[in-house]
């Protein structure tokens, strides 16, 4: 009881800080305080972003909400085509579900319930050796609003980490442009091309850097998203949350460049940035340090020869503010260039989001990734989480990455153990 005191003391009006906000448990709604809901994923951020790690697919039958399913249609219209070229939403919703399958609600259904089978997939190492990948196939029961638009695209997304978030949102967009090189002028096989989203509180268009197709360009946004779509809280920049898809309009969950409705958000803007400062200060707990010895040396070797760098840019300089507010310059490595790669037919979602195509996908950072059994024992990797290990993720890379991935076939059993040990110390 004393425990449930002290919880609800820490999230009253006068104590609120990020981490509580990012802990809270959003209850149904009471005393005509709406706030949870009425259609949600997750009641917590910290629900999906357990330790702030990665999320599950929800395999065996476990009903965890660390996963999401993006709905979208190709846009059925000319005012909507006109919407999708000025960039006003980053993907026309599906006329029923919305932008997004929620799978709970306040009245204790949600609008359907995602369930997720896995094939087998044989792969052959150059050495002989048989690697089997599990491709996903994802099917719905339960669909409460009837069936989908027949064209529905469908994108799996996996909560991703949210380490040393803060440090991501401080590289300078120059740096994420400079390399881009959209027509492979320098002829190594490898593009990439930023996502360009708009910035919905300054309504201009600019390069994207957060979620699997790097839709969003700053903390701020992605935050207000997550609340709007994952929680069913709506802000100043998303006003509307997941209950206006329910009457067939195409507009739901618009990106709004009005901050409209001030007063009648269920989230302010002081907590809206909280959250925001709150989730930017985690820890990028990255090893910086040059790799010194051993077989760690020879697979960084590896890692820069058979063109894993090419996508996965090993650092930034950047500059933060401590508490005091004092400049901080600093090198990190995520080992990432944030642009978008097509990666092929293999790990293709057919479902453009902003500028990203159906095959595209930002090139996720590297860093932390060794610690994953340390932060909460998620061992799943790529957007959908179909990979278990290292070596599968490598080898569903295609497209822009199929030189990499047959090099990386190509080498010997020792050398790519070396690489991957490399990759898990990063
Ligand atoms: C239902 C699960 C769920 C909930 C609840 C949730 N998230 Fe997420 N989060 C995700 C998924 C899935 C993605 C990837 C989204 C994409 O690809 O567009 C993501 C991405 C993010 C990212 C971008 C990470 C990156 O590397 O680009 C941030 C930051 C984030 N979430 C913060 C939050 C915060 C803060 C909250 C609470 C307000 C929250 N999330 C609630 C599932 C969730
Ligand atoms: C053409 C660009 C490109 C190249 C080259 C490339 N990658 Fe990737 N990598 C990506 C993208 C994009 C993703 C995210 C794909 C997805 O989630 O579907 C990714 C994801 C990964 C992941 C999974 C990360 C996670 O957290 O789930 C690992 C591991 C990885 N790459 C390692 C490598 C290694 C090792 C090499 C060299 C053999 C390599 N990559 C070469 C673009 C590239």
């Amino acid at each position: 009881m004393l425990f449930l005191l002290l919880a609800s003391a820490l999230v009253s009006p006068q104590t609120t800080t990020g981490e509580a906000l990012f802990y809270k448990q959003w209850q149904l709604p009471i005393a005509g305080q709406v706030k949870l809901g009425p259609l949600y994923n997750g009641r917590s951020c910290a629900a999906c972003h357990i330790n702030n790690g990665r999320g599950r697919p929800p395999v065996d039958g476990r009903d965890d909400p660390s996963f999401v399913l993006r709905f979208s249609i190709a846009p059925q219209n000319e005012a909507q085509r006109m919407a999708l070229a000025l960039e006003e939403y980053a993907s026309i919703a599906e006329p029923r579900y919305g932008r997004q399958l929620q799978d709970k609600g306040i009245d204790g259904a949600g609008e359907g319930r995602l369930l997720v089978e896995y094939r087998d997939k044989l792969v052959q190492l150059d050495d002989g050796e048989v690697v089997i990948l599990q491709r996903p196939v994802y099917s719905l029961d339960n669909l409460k609003k009837g069936p989908l638009h027949k064209n529905v695209q469908i994108s799996a997304r996996l909560a991703q980490p949210l380490h040393g978030i803060g440090l991501l949102a401080a590289i300078r967009d120059e740096d994420i442009l400079s390399a881009e090189d959209p027509r492979d002028e320098d002829k190594d096989g490898v593009s990439g091309r930023a996502n360009m989203v708009r910035d919905v509180v300054n309504s201009k268009i600019v390069p994207g850097r957060f979620g699997w197709k790097a839709t969003q360009p700053n903390l701020l946004q992605q935050v207000a998203v997550a609340f709007a779509q994952d929680i069913g809280i709506s802000s100043s920049l998303y006003p509307q949350t997941a209950q206006v898809c329910t009457d067939d309009k195409s507009d739901c969950l618009a990106t709004s460049s009005k901050p409209a409705n001030a007063g009648k958000n269920e989230i302010s803007d002081d907590e809206l940035s909280l959250t925001t400062q709150y989730v930017s200060r985690f820890r990028a707990d990255q090893n910086g340090a040059e790799i010194k010895f051993g077989a760690e040396r020879v697979g960084e070797k590896l890692f820069s020869e058979i063109g894993c760098v090419s996508c996965h840019r090993k650092s930034y300089k950047i500059t933060t503010k401590d508490r005091e507010g004092d400049s901080r310059p600093q090198t990190i490595y995520p080992y990432s260039d944030f642009l978008l790669h097509d990666m092929g037919a293999g790990l293709a979602d057919h479902r453009p989001e902003a500028q990203a195509s159906g095959w595209e996908w930002r090139t996720q950072p590297l860093w932390g990734i060794g610690k994953i059994d340390k932060v909460n024992g998620n061992r799943f990797f790529l957007h959908d989480g179909r990979a278990r290990t290292i070596t599968e993720a490598i080898l569903w890379h295609g497209g822009e990455a199929r030189h990499a991935r047959a090099r990386f076939s190509a080498l010997s059993k020792n050398q790519r153990a070396a690489l991957v040990k490399f990759v898990r110390g990063l």
